[in-house]
C-alpha cells in the first residue's frame, strides 16, 4: 500500500451550487497527475451535482452516512443501494454521528455491512475522547470500537479505518504525529487479530482530526498512517489541493 487516501469530509457544509463550485475547483488544482487517492463527501443532496461536474476526474466520491436498510418506511434515510452508482465511499460511524445523533457500535456494524454489501467501501471511524484519553483508556475504548464495527466483517482494501481522537476533530489541536502512530499500530494490531496479518495489511488507515497542509506530511510519514480524514481544511479547495499533494509527495 503506497498510495495514499485523503478524505475530505464537507459535513453540513456547501449548498448544491457551492459544492459544484468547491469539486470544480479541487479537480482543477489536482488535474496534474497525482498519486493519490483523492475523495470528496459532499451532503447527500449535492451528490449527484458534483459527480456530474467530475465527470472526468479521478476523484472518487463518497457520503457521509447511510442506513442499513435497502429501502422501506425509514423517513428520511438513505441506503446503500441509492448511492451505489453515485459513491465509491461512505463514511460510518463519525465521531458528530456517535454523539449527537447517539450511534453505536452495534449500529456502525450494520452500517459497515451494509454499505460492503452494495460494494461501497466503508470509511469506518474510531477515536477515544479527551477524558477516555486522560484516564487511560484511549487503547482499549478504541480496540472496542474496532472489534464492535468489524463483527462479522471480512476485512481487506475496502474497509477503511479513520482513527479521529474526538479531541482533535474540529479543534486545531491534532494529535502529535507520535500519538497517532501509536495507535495506528494499536489499530493494525487489532486488525490482524480479526482476520490475519495480510488482510489487516491491506486495511488503508486514515488519521483524522484538525489536518492541515502544514501537518499532512507529518502523518503521512509514520509507518501505519496510509492517509488522511480532512474536515474543515477541506473546505478550502486551496488547502485542500496543498494537502493532498504534500500527501502524496511524502507516501
Ligand atoms: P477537522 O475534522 O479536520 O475539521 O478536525 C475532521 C473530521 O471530522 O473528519
Amino acid at each position: 500500500m503506497s498510495i495514499c487516501t485523503i478524505v475530505g469530509n464537507w459535513k453540513m457544509n456547501t449548498t448544491v451550487t457551492e459544492a459544484v463550485e468547491l469539486v470544480s475547483a479541487v479537480a482543477s488544482g489536482l488535474s496534474s497527475e497525482i498519486s493519490a487517492e483523492v475523495v470528496v463527501c459532499p451532503p447527500f443532496i449535492s451528490l449527484v451535482s458534483v459527480q456530474l461536474a467530475l465527470h472526468s476526474s479521478t476523484i472518487s466520491i463518497g457520503a457521509q452516512n447511510l442506513y442499513h436498510e435497502m429501502n422501506g418506511a425509514y423517513t428520511g434515510e438513505i441506503s446503500g443501494g441509492m448511492l451505489k452508482n453515485i459513491c465509491q465511499y461512505v463514511i460510518v460511524g463519525h465521531s458528530e454521528r456517535r454523539s449527537i445523533f447517539g450511534e453505536t457500535d452495534v449500529d456502525v456494524n450494520l452500517k459497515v455491512k451494509a454499505a460492503l454489501g452494495t460494494g461501497i467501501a466503508p470509511i469506518m471511524c474510531v477515536g477515544e475522547s479527551l477524558e477516555e484519553r486522560e484516564r487511560g483508556s484511549a487503547n482499549s475504548v478504541v480496540e472496542s470500537q474496532v472489534r464492535g464495527g468489524l463483527e462479522g466483517v471480512d476485512i481487506g482494501a475496502d474497509v477503511v479505518v479513520a482513527y479521529e481522537p474526538v479531541w482533535a476533530v474540529g479543534t486545531g489541536q491534532s494529535a502529535s504525529p507520535e500519538i497517532a502512530q501509536a495507535m495506528m499500530a494499536h489499530i493494525r494490531g487489532t486488525l490482524e487479530k480479526i482476520g490475519g496479518k495480510d488482510a489487516a495489511s491491506r486495511v488503508p488507515l486514515l488519521y483524522g482530526g484538525s489536518v492541515n497542509a502544514g501537518n499532512v506530511g507529518e502523518y503521512i510519514s509514520q509507518p501505519d498512517i496510509n492517509g488522511a480524514l480532512v474536515g474543515g481544511a477541506s473546505l478550502d479547495a486551496e488547502s485542500f489541493v496543498e494537502i493532498v499533494k504534500v500527501a502524496a509527495s511524502k507516501s
